[in-house]
């Protein structure tokens, strides 16, 4: 038996967040879990790396197109080392192979007739790559990210998409499973049914991207392009690998882009002759401590600082734990630390390292003979083909309540049975019998657990004299006989109160320099379902935008026009640069900037900027910094505030 599952693609021009390695995990355990039981996998995932988006971030941090790729591609690839994704595969839709395929797919489409060319005019929104009918415009803003749309007419081929209304319905109906949940599934349906119209599919605006066959001039539409990924990756059609894995088993998406998933691409499937995907599932949006994630506001959490102080199994159990699949979801610190408290550390920790101690005490750490089980047996086996069915319908957060239930169970079992009086009172036999159970138990869970935190549960599975991860369960797996010692704690226990500290000094530091308050989210981000009008009324209060002040107050600030001698990037840091700036004084300032992430060293010097010239100094890792940078933020990322003409260094602004 084969499985295929597979991300989105993510683009390169922004940097990974919680978000992304949501859906990646997601992926990852499932990939872990048919890798177990011995299936064939393969585990895709990889990077977008073309559009006018990723071509505009680039020319704005003074890199090309492939730089700004190839120096982003590093920090998602980086990031799933450290989250320990098992992926057997990472394209880059700048890879030659991509390429090759993206356009033997446009030929065989226009070959069967589905590829026209005409003229085009509408509304476009570039952070989202996508174009808007008028009718759909909100207050003359995008209706899906609420930013400002731009005017494009242009020649352009076009896909038609009006041609498979009829064949997507038929899918989808025919397949209760190809989109899920459920409430994706009706969208997706009253979208089709609502009508399709043919779709632009190349540009001639700009550059970056693969050229359409026989016409240079145009380049192919970046989510033709994207799309085709899940096939590319496997050598395109006709080769062993694709016969081997296609059609995939699942897309993993976020909800924000099931339609290009649940529609366009099955369409751009069905046109070239070849099979949709068997399930699109869209997962729901996350927020974080109760607002919007988006670059710009500059909140998205970056899942390293996560890693290094909660450690890779903790964060990787709490994405799928905290919330269903398919809900949305908040991020807290709060509820990251509850979690690991409660669950990962009072009861499946402490469930381990009490009863081997227990064992070693009473029995000198032999493991007894097999022992019945009782009604913990019976629990044990329902719980293991219960979770292996939740698992397998994307279930994450059930899968694991499953084993939770049992480790609850196994507590109350070892309290209720008391191996302190039966070892008082003699009674060995009852006595090996309890703790085989107890032991027996948790050798399911820490098999249960294994996708989710394969070190952890290694480490369970070791510390009860397991040596093979065991594939299948069947009771009395555990090895009588062998002589276990008492184990390192699984899961230490958190200090709530220092953590939270210690997160938000570091959160300050990783936004240092580009003005620490976030900003009103008028760019919000979340995905807006259809007949909501207003993304900013939905969820938690919004920002307010600082209050009134007076000319005064204004006049406390001294702002003055500097320009960049030196900048190089701050060690061991990933946002920040230290610059040397011209303020027109004896000597230059030395200003620690957190935008690192926008902006290429080498591009920012010689650049007049605005500084902050009477902020107290701070020190940022350890680097005095003298004055802050003024930029301004979007969707399309950081932008270092310069004066409009030619203005000398020290120049005052008002
Ligand atoms: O859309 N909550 O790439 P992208 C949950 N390149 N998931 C989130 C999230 C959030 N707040 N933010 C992002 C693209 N995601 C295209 C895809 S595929 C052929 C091309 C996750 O970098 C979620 O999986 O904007 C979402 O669909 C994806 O990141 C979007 O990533
Ligand atoms: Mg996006």
């Amino acid at each position: 038996m084969k499985f295929y599952v597979t991300t989105p693609i993510y683009y390169v021009n922004d940097v990974p967040h919680i978000g992304h390695a949501y859906t990646t995990v997601a992926a990852d355990v499932l990939a872990r879990h048919h890798r177990l039981l011995g299936r064939d996998v393969y585990f895709l995932t990889g990077t977008d790396e073309h559009g006018q988006k990723v071509e505009k971030s680039a020319a704005e941090a003074g890199e090309t197109p492939i730089q700004l790729a190839d120096r982003v591609v590093k920090r998602f690839q980086e990031l799933w080392r450290r989250l320990d994704i098992s992926n057997d595969d990472f394209i880059r839709t700048t890879e030659d192979r991509h390429k090759a395929f993206v356009q033997d797919l446009w030929r065989r489409v226009k070959a069967n007739g589905y590829i026209y060319l005409d003229e085009y005019e509408d509304w476009y929104c570039v952070p989202d790559e996508t174009y808007i009918p008028e009718t759909q415009l909100v207050d003359g803003n995008c209706p899906h990210c609420a930013r400002p749309v731009e005017k494009l007419k242009e020649q352009s081929y076009f896909f038609k998409l009006s041609a498979f209304e009829k064949p997507l319905l038929e899918w989808i109906r025919a397949n209760p499973q190809a989109v899920q949940p459920a409430t994706r599934r009706n969208e997706i349906v009253s979208f089709i049914e609502g009508g399709l119209r043919d779709l632009s599919i190349s540009r001639t605006s700009f550059k970056w991207g693969i050229q359409v066959p026989d016409d240079p001039e145009h380049v192919i539409y970046v989510w033709f392009d994207a799309l085709a990924n899940y096939v590319s990756a496997l050598g395109g059609e006709g080769t062993e690998k694709y016969k081997t894995y296609w059609p995939a088993d699942y897309h993993f998406v976020g909800k924000d882009i099931v339609r290009f998933h649940a529609v366009y691409w099955p369409a751009f499937l069905m046109a070239a002759g070849l099979p949709p995907a068997h399930s699109v599932f869209a997962h729901g949006w996350w927020t974080v401590e109760g607002q919007k994630m988006s670059k710009s506001l500059r909140n998205a959490v970056d899942p390293n600082l996560l890693l290094d102080e909660y450690g890779v199994d903790p964060v990787r159990y709490f994405l799928l734990r905290e919330v269903p699949f398919g809900a949305d979801g908040d991020f807290s610190h709060k509820a990251l630390i509850q979690r690991i408290n409660s669950e990962l550390a009072n009861d499946l920790g402490n469930l381990l390292s009490r009863t081997v101690s227990m064992l070693e005490k009473y029995l000198g750490g032999t493991i007894p003979p097999a022992a019945g089980g009782g009604e913990i047996r019976a629990l044990a086996e329902r719980t293991w083909t219960e979770f292996r069915e939740h698992i397998e319908a994307a279930a994450f957060s059930t899968a694991l309540e499953k084993i939770w239930v049992l480790v609850r169970e196994l507590n109350g079992f070892v309290d209720k049975s008391a191996p302190w009086t039966l070892a008082k009172q003699g009674e060995t036999e009852k006595l090996g019998d309890v703790l085989y159970t107890a032991l027996e138990g948790l050798r399911y869970c820490s098999r249960m657990i294994q996708p989710v935190m394969p070190a952890t549960a290694e480490k369970a599975l070791k510390a009860l004299g397991v040596t093979e991860t065991p594939r299948e369960l069947q009771w009395g797996g555990l090895p009588s006989g062998a002589v276990l010692e008492k184990p390192e704690s699984l899961f230490p226990r958190i200090d709530a109160e220092e953590k939270l500290k210690a997160v938000s000094v570091r959160s300050q530091v990783d936004l240092a320099g580009v003005g620490a308050a976030p900003a009103a989210p008028a760019a919000a981000q979340e995905p807006k379902a259809e007949k909501e009008k207003k993304p900013e009324k939905k969820g938690k209060a919004p920002v307010e935008p600082p209050a009134e002040i007076g000319f005064e107050e204004f006049g406390k600030i001294l702002l003055k026009v500097g320009k960049v001698l030196e900048a190089e990037r701050v060690p061991k840091s990933e946002k920040l640069l230290r610059l040397q700036v011209d303020l027109g004084e004896d000597k230059p300032r030395q200003i620690v900037a957190g935008i690192a992430n926008h902006y290429a060293p080498e591009a920012l010097v010689g650049k007049t900027v605005t500084v902050v010239a009477n902020l107290k100094p701070a020190k940022l890792m350890g680097i005095e910094s003298q004055g802050m940078i003024l930029a301004a933020s979007d969707e399309a990322g950081l932008h270092v505030v310069t004066p409009a003409g030619d203005v000398k260094p020290g120049s005052r602004v008002k």
